[in-house]
């Protein structure tokens, strides 16, 4: 079975509070970060930008990935590079040259995704997958954190896993919005192999760390049950 990671997303933490929050999921083991950026046009709400994600760099040494919900991520590679993240992720439902900003992304040697809305066919991005790190599917519709799961976004992540073992390819699938302790094993199951969880991870009542913990617990007690 696959290793499951989880990738806390900041946009539920403390910010007045961000170091230990930062610190407390680092003591649960996360390998990344997941930096929520939003501009208000692409999504109806606006978060954080560069200024902020170069504070948290000074923070942390685990990988920072920015999920850029922006219509127009071509003006903020370089501004987030600058600030330090080790990948950027984008939308595939813009109207922009997607191969052209891969090419940038990766020229910079960090990482790169491609997102990919809940009502947005899994296909468009077949042509893409074999240029990319990840694919990050959204399993709430971007904008705010703690939405519920849909669950509809089972099948698109089973097609997808289908798609890149059917092509031998190694791209990671990672699922965003609405990831929990009850839903983390189904979701991994079905061939995710990184989990973003902000409200579960921020909002667990015995702090961050023990959210990250309550999660990868659900999902060890599975995949013990499965042998
Ligand atoms: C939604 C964001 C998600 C979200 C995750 O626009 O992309 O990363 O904040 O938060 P939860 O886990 O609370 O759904
Ligand atoms: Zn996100």
């Amino acid at each position: 079975m696959r290793q499951t990671e989880i990738s806390p997303s900041i946009l539920s933490a403390d910010f007045a509070n961000l170091k230990n929050e930062v610190e407390s999921v680092e003591h649960a083991g996360v390998k990344s970060i997941h930096l929520d950026i939003m501009d208000g046009h692409f999504v109806p709400n606006i978060s954080f930008g560069p200024v902020v994600v170069k504070s948290v760099r000074q923070i942390t040494d685990l990988a920072l990935w920015a999920h850029l919900m922006i219509t127009d991520p071509e003006s903020f590679v370089d501004p987030f590079l600058k600030a330090g993240v080790n990948g950027i992720v984008f939308h595939i439902e813009l109207d922009i040259d997607h191969s052209q900003i891969i090419d940038y992304i990766k020229g910079n040697n960090i990482g790169c995704g491609i997102a990919v809305n809940p009502d947005t066919d899994i296909r468009k991005i077949e042509p893409l997958l074999e240029f990319v790190d990840r694919i990050l599917i959204m399993s709430v519709y971007p904008g705010f954190g703690g939405q519920k799961f849909i669950e509809n976004s089972l099948n698109k992540i089973s097609e997808l896993r289908n798609f890149i073992e059917g092509l031998k390819l190694n791209t990671l699938i990672e699922v965003d919005g609405g990831v929990n302790a009850d839903n983390a094993g189904i979701i991994a199951e079905a061939g995710a192999d990184i989990l973003v969880a902000g409200s579960a991870v921020f909002g667990h009542s015995g702090g961050p760390e023990q959210g990250v913990r309550a999660i990868y617990n659900s999902l060890i007690h599975r995949e013990y049950h499965e042998k």
